[in-house]
């Protein structure tokens, strides 16, 4: 039994859309470090910060990303400081039983998919500098357009990096920033 989310497909495609966006020098947290790859990647040209709520994921990602500060947050409960950049691939596979152990808590996303996903949309921003941005991995199971329309209430456009269809869902990376008009 896996005890941190092994590197995967939505892993990987959020890994090739970070590579693209090709940033570097910038303070960076990524939400959910799991097996720490995406961290490793990001501490590579930035500074990064990584959090998670599985004890496993941050005794891996601590010894794989050395220069990093990687520390329990259940979210943003144990962050403090802004950043140029947010990112997170969260848990969001929608199931209609209850899943409750660590593990389970790398992929489930409750009900609708959105458990984890909505939380994380409300407070992001506080933890954002003005011109930052944030990158987040949705499926299509876990309704996009809600990601979307919530993400312009709080005055962020965002814009679609890259999309892979499976075979019972589709894999959406997302970009968010907020609108020129809300950076004054
Ligand atoms: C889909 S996995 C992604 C792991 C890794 N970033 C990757 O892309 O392979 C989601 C990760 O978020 C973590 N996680 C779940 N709920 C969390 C929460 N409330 N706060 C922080 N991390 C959480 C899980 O433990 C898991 O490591």
């Amino acid at each position: 039994m896996c005890e941190v989310y092994p590197p995967s497909e939505d892993t990987f495609l959020f890994l090739e859309a970070l590579k693209e966006e090709k940033f570097e020098g910038r303070y960076c947290l990524e939400i959910g470090v799991g097996s720490g790859v995406i961290t490793e990647f990001l501490a590579e040209n930035n500074t990064v910060d990584g959090v998670d709520i599985n004890p496993k994921a941050i005794e891996i990602t601590k010894r794989r990303c050395k220069k990093c500060r990687i520390f329990y947050s259940d979210l943003f409960s144990s962050v403090r400081d802004k950043y140029d950049i947010i990112v997170f691939n969260p848990p969001y596979v929608p199931e209609e039983k209850e899943f409750g152990d660590i593990y389970d808590m790398s992929w489930y996303g409750g009900k609708n998919g959105r458990r984890i996903i909505d939380r994380f949309l409300d407070d992001f921003d506080m933890y954002l500098k003005k011109n930052g941005r944030m990158y987040m991995l949705q499926s299509s199971l876990s309704d996009l357009k809600k990601t979307i329309e919530k993400l312009k209430e709080k005055g962020f456009r965002s814009e679609i990096l890259k999309t892979k269809k499976l075979f019972f869902e589709e894999l959406i990376v997302i970009k968010a920033e907020r609108d020129i008009i809300n950076k004054r």
